[in-house]
């Protein structure tokens, strides 16, 4: 994989990364769906989201140019070039839903900073979709889900491992399907 200086975590997969890509299930291999990566960085979560899915559109959003030209060189790399969306947020058209969002998120931007970031986000899930996030314990994992539950997500901790927290959370709605 590329990777390179002044993108996050570009000399080793981030440990929350991998606990991320190896707790949660990946999406059905036939979803078309969209699927998100929020805050792609060099394009992990995005490669393998493309991977598994062989059909979705994959869209690799962050703020980081470097992060976004190094995330397009990896789809190119796992073949997914023509179904991977690397795009600075404000550049993903707003009417697009989310079948799934995957986020390691930049939880240093700050907690207000951070609740914004996921109160503009979460509601592109589309009805029935699930948002998977990894966050350290240590970094305030259980204090975002007890935010997220009151901002009137379902939030269940799916897994913990090594300190971080991943997190599954659906409308209210779409709980126990
Ligand atoms: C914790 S890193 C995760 C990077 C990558 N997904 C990984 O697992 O290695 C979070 C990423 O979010 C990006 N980011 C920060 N603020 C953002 C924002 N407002 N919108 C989208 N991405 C943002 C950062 O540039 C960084 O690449």
């Amino acid at each position: 994989m590329a990777s390179g200086s002044g993108v996050f975590s570009a000399d080793r997969l981030d440990p929350g990364t991998a606990v991320l890509l190896r707790k949660a299930p990946f999406p059905d291999p036939g979803t078309a769906g969209p699927l998100l990566d929020l805050g792609c960085g060099y394009g992990p979560i995005t490669c393998v989201l493309a991977t598994a899915t062989p059909t979705a559109t994959v869209y690799a959003v962050d703020v980081n140019s470097r992060a976004r030209d190094l995330t397009r060189a990896n789809a190119a790399t796992v073949g997914a070039a023509d179904r991977v969306v690397v795009a600075a947020p404000e550049d993903v058209p707003p009417e697009v839903r989310f079948a799934q969002i995957w986020s390691n998120p930049p939880i240093r931007i700050g907690k207000a900073e951070l609740h914004e970031l996921l109160a503009l986000w979460l509601p592109r899930l589309a009805p029935g979709g699930t948002a998977w996030l990894v966050i350290a314990r240590y970094l305030g994992g259980d204090s975002l889900a007890a935010w997220l539950t009151g901002e009137g997500w379902s939030v269940e901790r799916h897994a913990s491992q090594k300190g971080y927290r991943v997190l599954r959370v659906a409308h209210p709605a779409s709980r126990r399907r």
